[in-house]
């Protein structure tokens, strides 16, 4: 019963998605893709280079409009946002964590994760108190007052994953997110995804080459020459059990 109700919640939804990239060369990067995102999913998007991953996260992302088709964030039609308005529903709904970390060399940890918050408007007590506790989430309060320079690279990594999840986005995208990590980092970084999942709820879509992702993965996007060719759910994605301090 409980299980129905997540089902239903669709965070983001594909149809019919087109994506062409005017050339010369005219390429087509996705050709007709349909998907829906439940809130609790790991999904993971599995393909060749040049199959049409990173397209497909930036077009579900709002960050590319898509040629033909529609893309639903949180049931939000996003071609029919103004400019701001899609600013905003991207600060509030979604995040993404970047292969580069994109953190602020002159800013602390604490202060990196709180940047966007209070982009968006945040009160700064509100903000600080979500910054510290994804610091927390991500095994980091010690670190909180540490300029990047000061962290190891998988820690700076982690105040990547704490900032994507103190906004507490609806789904969280990460292209290729393991792909600069040694194994070690990965491996963390993969773990951490599935924990956050597994125990907050926390909504996933990422591409990967990497097969450890791709075996933590509760379900299996294929995509080869931008089409989905396989979508399998291996195992139920978790039930949203956001921690009362996390929810909004
Ligand atoms: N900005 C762009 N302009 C033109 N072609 C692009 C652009 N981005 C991607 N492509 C092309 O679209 C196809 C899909 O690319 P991409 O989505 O990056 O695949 P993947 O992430 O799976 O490697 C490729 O043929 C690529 O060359
Ligand atoms: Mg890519």
């Amino acid at each position: 019963m409980a299980l129905n109700s997540h089902r239903s919640n669709t965070v983001l939804e594909l149809q019919g998605v087109k994506k062409t990239y005017a050339g010369p060369p005219e390429v087509q990067a996705l050709h007709g893709v349909d998907l829906k995102i439940h809130s609790g999913d790991f999904a993971a998007i599995i393909g060749p280079s040049g199959s049409g991953k990173s397209t497909l996260l930036n077009v579900a992302s709002g960050l590319e409009m898509p040629s033909q088709g529609r893309v639903f964030l949180t049931g939000i039609d996003v071609a029919e946002q103004t400019h701001q308005q899609l600013t905003e529903l991207r600060r509030h709904k979604l995040s993404f964590v970047f292969q580069s970390f994109n953190l602020f060399p002159v800013l602390s940890a604490v202060e990196n994760v709180e940047y966007p918050l209070l982009i968006r408007g945040d009160r700064a007590a509100d903000a600080r108190q979500a910054a510290t506790e994804a610091l927390a989430l991500v095994g980091l309060s010690e670190r909180a007052g540490h300029l990047p320079s000061k962290l190891s690279g998988g820690q700076q990594q982690r105040v990547a994953v704490a900032r994507a999840i103190a906004m507490k986005p609806a789904i969280i995208f990460a292209d290729e997110p393991t792909a600069n990590l040694d194994s070690r980092n990965a491996l963390q970084l993969i773990e951490l995804f599935v924990t956050l999942n597994a125990e907050l709820g926390m909504t996933f879509l990422l591409s990967t080459h990497d097969h450890r992702i791709v075996d933590r993965a509760a379900r299996r996007i294929q995509i080869e020459d931008g089409r989905i060719i396989e979508d399998v759910v291996v195992r139920e994605g978790t039930l949203p059990q956001f921690p009362k301090e996390l929810q909004t």
